[in-house]
């Protein structure tokens, strides 16, 4: 039997394709996937170029592979996710031993891609595709999880000055919502209790029904939570810039709708949101934020932030600071500005020193650190709902892992399996990066 073996970097969009990945190639051609590269007769690697240096470990990890095809010209070599789509075939000038480049759009022609590569012994490159047509594979999916991702949209039209994903995803494109519905029943009726929606810009969804009307994002989570096996609905990633008050609205309306947001703020100064190509200014993100707050008074809101971009003064990184404390961000995802090809920022004159660059995100990680270890406190001695995802071991023991309403994990002891169900738990222990509960 032929085995796969495949290779994921980047966001949770490139995860959900991987898993899309397998199942097309189980079903269409008989392969097995195998955690144990050397074993596999095709590889696979779905790759990030959000930051260079997520880039460059693709190239690493070709490296590590191309001994291999060396040893056995058998195997086949595949490069798949946004580097594919951003260098094309320039992959091949770097890594002339790769038989198959394919883009985030082209995963379910994988298939015919190989049986093609193994007839004509030619080189492959496919990565363009105007149409969804990859995720009318879902059903192939057999994996049971209770926490399940699910691709709503596509691309991006923002066009932010730093973001390569534009260039590299293309324009929005929106799913239908009969078959994100669809999608949605099926994984519920196979043990998902939450689904995670997933999306370069979730809140820019916009589709028709069958008759013509138009579904917006906040139409579309209210349509999932009907689906009564489905218990929690989480997104990402949404953008200020179209975070609607219907979409805020929902929060009211819809319970399922877990209470934890993760929206991007990039940075505290609107100088530097104007040069980001950020179309919203601090007043209108705070607002966004005391409104959602009035709603669910208890809403943990992270954000992603950007370092030293271009420009960045002294002054502007501590109005970043200064957000963070007036915010009370719980989580951050924070990096320093990579510049990456093409994008307008690339051009701008970045004077700031790297050593200074670094010394900022120290300081602002540790903010944010501190948020976090804080928030997690306050939760002791609190009685939290955890939906159960699954069973894990740390030091030889069992625990069942889960998440609070507030998407924190928590893990816990039981002589009961409890996956799939939601529980109270008494919160007694603060981790970093997960608390310790009591049935
Ligand atoms: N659509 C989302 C973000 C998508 S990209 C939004 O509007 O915020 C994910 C994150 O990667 C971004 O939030 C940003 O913080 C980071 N990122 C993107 N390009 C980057 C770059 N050139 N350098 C450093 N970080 C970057
Ligand atoms: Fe990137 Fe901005 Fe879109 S960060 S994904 S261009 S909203």
């Amino acid at each position: 039997m032929k085995k796969i073996h495949i290779k994921t970097w980047g966001c949770q969009m490139n995860e959900y394709d991987s898993s899309i990945i397998s199942k097309v190639l189980k079903k269409k051609l008989n392969y097995h996937i195998t955690n144990n590269f050397k074993k596999a007769d095709i590889l696979i690697l779905n790759t990030c170029s959000i930051r260079e240096k997520a880039q460059e470990k693709i190239f690493h990890q070709l490296g590590r592979w191309k001994y291999l095809k060396k040893k056995n010209k058998e195997i086949i070599i595949a490069v798949g996710g946004c580097v594919s789509t951003q260098e094309k075939k320039k992959i091949f000038k770097r890594a002339n031993f790769i038989d198959i480049i394919f883009g985030p759009k082209t995963i379910h022609r994988l298939p015919k891609m190989i049986k093609k590569l193994k007839k004509k012994k030619k080189k492959i490159i496919n990565i363009k595709s105007n149409n969804l047509n990859k995720f009318k594979f879902f059903k192939y999916n057999t994996i049971k999880k209770v926490s399940s991702f699910i691709s709503i949209m596509e691309g991006c039209n923002k066009c932010c000055s730093f973001c390569i994903v534009p260039y590299t995803r293309g324009k929005e494109i929106s799913r239908f919502p009969k078959d994100i519905l669809s999608e949605a029943k099926y994984l519920s009726k196979n043990g998902t209790k939450e689904i995670i929606l997933l999306g370069q810009n979730v809140n820019s969804y916009k589709s028709k029904f069958s008759d013509g009307s138009i579904c917006t994002f906040s139409k579309l989570i209210k349509l999932l939570s009907k689906i009564k096996k489905i218990l929690r609905i989480r997104f990402t990633t949404s953008n200020p810039m179209e975070f609607s008050d219907d979409l805020i609205k929902t929060y009211k309306n819809t319970t399922k709708l877990v209470s934890y947001l993760h929206l991007p703020v990039q940075s505290g100064s609107n100088k530097i949101l104007k040069k980001m190509r950020r179309s919203y200014n601090i007043k209108k993100y705070k607002e966004i934020i005391k409104k959602l707050i009035k709603i669910r008074p208890k809403i943990q809101i992270t954000s992603d932030f950007i370092v030293g971009f271009p420009g960045e003064s002294k002054k502007d990184f501590h109005k970043t600071l200064k957000l963070i404390d007036e915010i009370n961000f719980d989580m951050s995802f924070s990096f320093i500005y990579s510049p990456r090809p093409k994008t307008p920022a690339s051009r701008l004159l970045d004077e700031t020193q790297l050593k200074e660059k670094k010394k900022r995100l120290y300081l602002l990680q540790k903010k944010i650190n501190k948020n976090t270890n804080l928030f997690s406190k306050k939760m002791i001695g609190t009685y939290q709902k955890v939906l159960v995802e699954k069973k894990i071991y740390k030091n030889n023991k069992k625990y069942f892992f889960g998440k609070t309403y507030n998407n924190r994990t928590v893990i816990f002891k039981s002589s009961k399996n409890l996956i799939g169900k939601l529980i109270y738990v008494k919160i007694y222990k603060a981790h970093m990066q997960n608390l310790k509960g009591k049935i």
